[in-house]
């Protein structure tokens, strides 16, 4: 089968950092299924890992990359009982097993969903790993009613047109959340707006000010989606008395949890990798959101986050997005479909 992998950790500039390879195809056991990708988008966690280890270091086999896929069972393990062959569907999959760069990938079951029946394959690969970051940054971490309950409570989502932050703004609105996020340019403050933000202030420039300006000196939960340390002073002092904040990004350096005392503040991590990786009890709950957001989008409720995409998917595609991604200028999402030109 058709894939692109890595074998040494370069440059995206370098034609040899992501390559066209040829792979055996695996065969599901247990409670996998063997999905035929048709569209795969591309997520800064994938430049990351390709840029993680030295340009000495070579890898054996080719490492395949891909966190976001969009596609047909084409056979399922003994033990997998959601799905059958001919299922479309849509996953992140896991950070530890190997990506969906590939024509044909294994994914643990729990994790996989059908796909948005009204979507292309292309926009539904654009959304599992974002919706599943959005998702359970707000309700699992946060602790965000979903029925609608926090009506009118402000969450203030930093860097709102990158993937996660068009996908949390509208996940908080459906929550009946008042939603201000930020962007730095006129291109990606309209986006955000277009994703349902009632107010949009820019990171780039002091955010208290601009809070208290739209009449919120503080507010009811702050999702960052972006550096977190860069932000960390911020959010100390525009989280309200007992508000949660929550982080998807490490850190570069410390900062200062005690900011947060006199408040009683909380802070949250959310890795969305983190079910998959520890294989923890409740992985199905991944199964069951993505059922969650699918039939949202399917009442009309989620609009597409896709922005850009490019076919076939092949390496030098994948290279051109890799770029785009790491440009840290990306609104949406960037896909690629499709094996063949
Ligand atoms: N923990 C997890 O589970 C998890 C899951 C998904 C992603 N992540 C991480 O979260 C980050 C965002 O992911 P993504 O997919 O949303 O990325 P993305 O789509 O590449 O984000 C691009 C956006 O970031 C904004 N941005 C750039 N610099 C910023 C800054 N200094 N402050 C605030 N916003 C800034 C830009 O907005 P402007 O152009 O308006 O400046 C741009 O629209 C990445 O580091 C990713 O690895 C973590």
């Amino acid at each position: 089968m058709k894939a692109v992998g890595l074998t040494r950790y370069l440059s995206i500039t370098d034609p040899e950092s992501l390559r066209d390879v040829d792979l055996l195809r695996p065969q599901p056991k247990e409670g996998d299924l063997l999905v035929r990708v048709e569209a795969i988008s591309v997520n800064p966690v994938d430049t990351k890992i390709r840029r993680s280890k030295g340009p000495e270091h070579h890898e054996p086999l080719p490492r395949i990359l891909g966190w976001d896929a969009a596609g047909v069972v084409e056979a399922t393990g003994d033990e997998a009982r959601l799905f059958q062959p001919g299922d479309e569907v849509y996953y992140s999959g896991s950070i530890g097993r190997p990506g969906c760069n590939s024509e044909y990938h294994l994914v643990d079951e729990r994790i996989v969903a059908k796909k948005p029946a009204s979507w292309s394959m292309a926009q539904s690969a654009a959304l599992p790993l974002t919706a599943i970051t959005a998702y359970e940054a707000l309700f699992d971490r946060m602790g965000i009613a979903i029925n609608g309950q926090s009506e009118g409570q402000v969450i203030l989502i930093i860097g709102g047109a990158g993937g996660v932050g068009s996908t949390a703004i509208q996940i908080a609105k459906l929550a009946n959340l008042r939603v201000v996020a930020t962007a730095s340019r006129a291109e990606s403050e309209s986006w955000c707006r277009r994703m349902g933000a009632d107010a949009v202030i820019d990171h780039s420039q002091s955010m208290l000010p601009q809070l208290q300006q739209l009449g919120y000196p503080t507010v009811d939960y702050i999702l960052n989606t972006s550096h977190t340390e860069q932000h960390w002073t911020a959010m100390a002092e525009a989280i309200k008395p007992q508000g949660h904040m929550c982080g998807i990004v490490d850190t570069t350096e410390l900062v200062d949890l005690n900011a947060l005392k006199p408040k009683s503040a909380t802070f949250s991590w959310e890795f969305m990798f983190t079910r998959s990786l520890y294989q923890t009890k409740d992985m199905i709950e991944q199964h069951k959101l993505l059922t969650q957001i699918a039939r949202w989008v399917d009442a009309g409720k989620i609009q597409s986050t896709l922005t850009e995409s490019l076919s076939p998917i092949n390496a030098a595609n994948l290279r051109t997005a890799h770029a785009k991604i790491e440009s840290g200028r990306m609104i949406g999402k960037f896909v690629l479909t499709g094996w063949h030109a």
